[in-house]
């Protein structure tokens, strides 16, 4: 009986739990605009893709949940350039294209906007 009534008050804390730890989920700015490098800066609608993704390591398994992460692992030889264009945004827009769904841009000038 003691037993029953200690899981039910640990099942309770963590049901108890839950809400709060959803609300510290920091999810980052919606719309953003990433480096680009030569071929100009890249407007990425975050959110969407948080809507539509069902994990974030999709993509943040590569780089943190942090502003500019792409850029400084460049910078420190972590990542290669184009890495993540190539690797994430363009491998799983021409996937999603060839199985016959809604898709992101597959070419250089749908990415990148000249400033
Ligand atoms: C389709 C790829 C993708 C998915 C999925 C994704 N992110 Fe991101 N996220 C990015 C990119 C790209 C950046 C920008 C990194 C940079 O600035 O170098 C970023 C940056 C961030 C940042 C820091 C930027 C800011 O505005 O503070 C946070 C926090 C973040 N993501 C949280 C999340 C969370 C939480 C999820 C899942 C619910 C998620 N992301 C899913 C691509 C993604
Ligand atoms: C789906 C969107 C997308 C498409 C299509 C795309 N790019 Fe990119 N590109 C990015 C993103 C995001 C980055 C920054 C992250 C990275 O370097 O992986 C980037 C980075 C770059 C860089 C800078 C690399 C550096 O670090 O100096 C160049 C140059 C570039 N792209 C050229 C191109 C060219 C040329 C094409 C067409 C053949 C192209 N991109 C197509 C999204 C895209
Ligand atoms: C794992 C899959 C996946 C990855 C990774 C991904 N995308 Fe997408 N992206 C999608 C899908 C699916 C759509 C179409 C969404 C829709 O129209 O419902 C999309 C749409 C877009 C759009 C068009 C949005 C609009 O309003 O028309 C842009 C721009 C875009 N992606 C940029 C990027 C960039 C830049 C990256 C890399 C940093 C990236 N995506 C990574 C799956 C992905």
């Amino acid at each position: 009986m003691i037993r029953v009534a200690l899981i039910l008050v640990v099942l309770w804390g963590a049901v108890a739990l839950l809400p709060t730890a959803q609300a510290e989920i920091n999810k980052g700015a919606p719309k953003m605009m990433l480096e680009g490098g030569s071929s100009g800066p890249v407007p990425f609608p975050h959110q969407d893709h948080q809507t539509r993704l069902a994990d974030c390591l999709i993509c943040h398994q590569a780089f943190p949940q942090e502003k500019g992460s792409i850029e400084k692992l460049k910078s420190e030889g972590l990542l290669q350039k184009k890495q993540v264009m190539n690797k994430q945004c363009i491998k799983c827009h021409r996937a999603e294209k060839t199985a016959g769904k809604p898709t992101g841009p597959l070419t250089c000038n749908k990415c990148h906007v000249k400033e």
